[in-house]
């Protein structure tokens, strides 16, 4: 009898310890966290434009051809570039599902305000419900940030989608001095990101810059049950050269006109980003950069929505995949820059 009370109160002390420490290391943790943090993108492999230090772009695209496709257009176009020749900081191209109207709804309202310094537009397919169809002109009149082309809407049609950025950026923005292309169920950090360019990089823009998310030898799906399976004669390696997760990709100007031009004079692969980060990167051997700890993984969103962004750290983008809850969490766990932060 005594000594179960003993140990009871033992086992509150005990407790009572643990609550201290992991107090004490909060603290801890807070302090060493919110001392100002200097982001560096580790072994940058490209190189910073200056005022006198530029790089001419030529763009050598046929605007009616879309890889394969012979009587490309676009059915739904959008200028929100006009006017920027002097340049503009960052444009964010954003591949979206037509049926994804949500998604792209909250993109509008919480990172992917137009800003000066920042167009962001959506690219869509075709769809086949008319709905659907409807449901994007309508929001094309409303926003006029939909670039949409005239194939259809597929999962194998991805590539066509993201060419489809490329050739829009290099006909409709081509004074965009970065463009991130990114998908509609992430959350980018535009204020940080804006920061990251104009003050870690350069406002004049840079070249060679392809800065990602990076898979090193990464294996081919070949089982019949995977959404990725890739036959032999779509792919013949067992392995795919070094490439970016579609979701994150950063490019400089130059980069996007070099991309595009091998892209219209390559074989069309469906996995997008394997395709123009990884096979076309490689073949024009442009260096892929690691955004590493600057994307935000699953762990570390969970820890910004639990403790805070002290707890994370500088970060520019993600967790892919998310939902639109998630999405508006974690943008409202981000701290906001003053609305009226001069970038540029
Ligand atoms: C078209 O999309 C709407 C909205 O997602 C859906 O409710 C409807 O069932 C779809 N129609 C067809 C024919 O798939
Ligand atoms: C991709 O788009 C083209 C052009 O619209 C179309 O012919 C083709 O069927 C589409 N692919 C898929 C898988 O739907
Ligand atoms: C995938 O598996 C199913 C059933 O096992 C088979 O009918 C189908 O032909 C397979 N598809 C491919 C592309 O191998």
């Amino acid at each position: 009898m005594l000594e179960s009370q003993h140990s009871e109160r033992m086992d509150l002390l005990g407790l009572h310890k643990v609550a201290i420490l992991v107090v004490c290391f909060l603290f801890a943790y807070d302090y060493f966290n919110t001392t100002t943090v200097v982001v560096r993108v580790k072994e940058p492999r490209f190189t910073l434009l200056g005022p006198y230090n530029t790089v001419d772009i030529v763009v050598k695209d046929e605007y009616d051809r879309l890889i394969d496709l012979e009587d490309f257009h676009f059915k739904i176009n959008t200028l929100p570039c006009k006017g920027y020749d002097n340049g503009l900081l960052l444009v964010i191209i954003v591949a979206s599902n037509p049926y994804n109207v949500e998604n792209r709804m909250t993109i509008r309202n919480t990172w992917g305000q137009n800003i000066d310094a920042t167009k962001v537009i959506f690219l869509v397919g075709e769809s086949d419900n008319a709905t659907i169809a409807q449901t994007i002109r309508t929001e094309s009149e409303m926003f006029k940030d939909i670039v949409q082309g005239n194939f259809i809407d597929a999962y194998r049609n991805m590539t066509y989608k993201h060419v489809m950025g490329l050739k829009w950026v290099a006909h409709h923005c081509p004074t965009a001095r970065y463009i991130l292309k990114t998908d509609d169920d992430v959350v980018v950090n535009s204020d940080a990101l804006r920061m990251f360019l104009a003050e870690e990089l350069s406002p004049w823009g840079a070249k060679d810059l392809l800065i990602c998310e990076v898979f090193f030898k990464a294996e081919v799906h070949r089982k019949n049950s995977s959404k990725w399976m890739v036959t032999k004669e779509e792919y013949s390696g067992n392995y795919y050269p070094t490439y970016c997760a579609g979701w994150a990709v950063l490019y400089s100007r130059d980069v996007v006109a070099r991309l595009l031009k091998a892209a219209a004079n390559s074989p069309y692969f469906w996995i997008d980003d394997v395709h123009i980060t990884g096979i076309l990167a490689e073949q024009l051997r442009i260096p892929r950069t690691p955004f590493g700890s600057l994307v935000l993984s699953s762990h570390r969103a969970n820890l910004l929505l639990a403790f805070g962004a002290s707890y994370v750290g500088e970060f520019l983008l993600g967790p892919p995949d998310i939902t639109v809850p998630k999405m508006n969490q974690i943008w409202k766990a981000i701290p906001t820059q003053p609305p009226d932060t001069k970038y540029f």
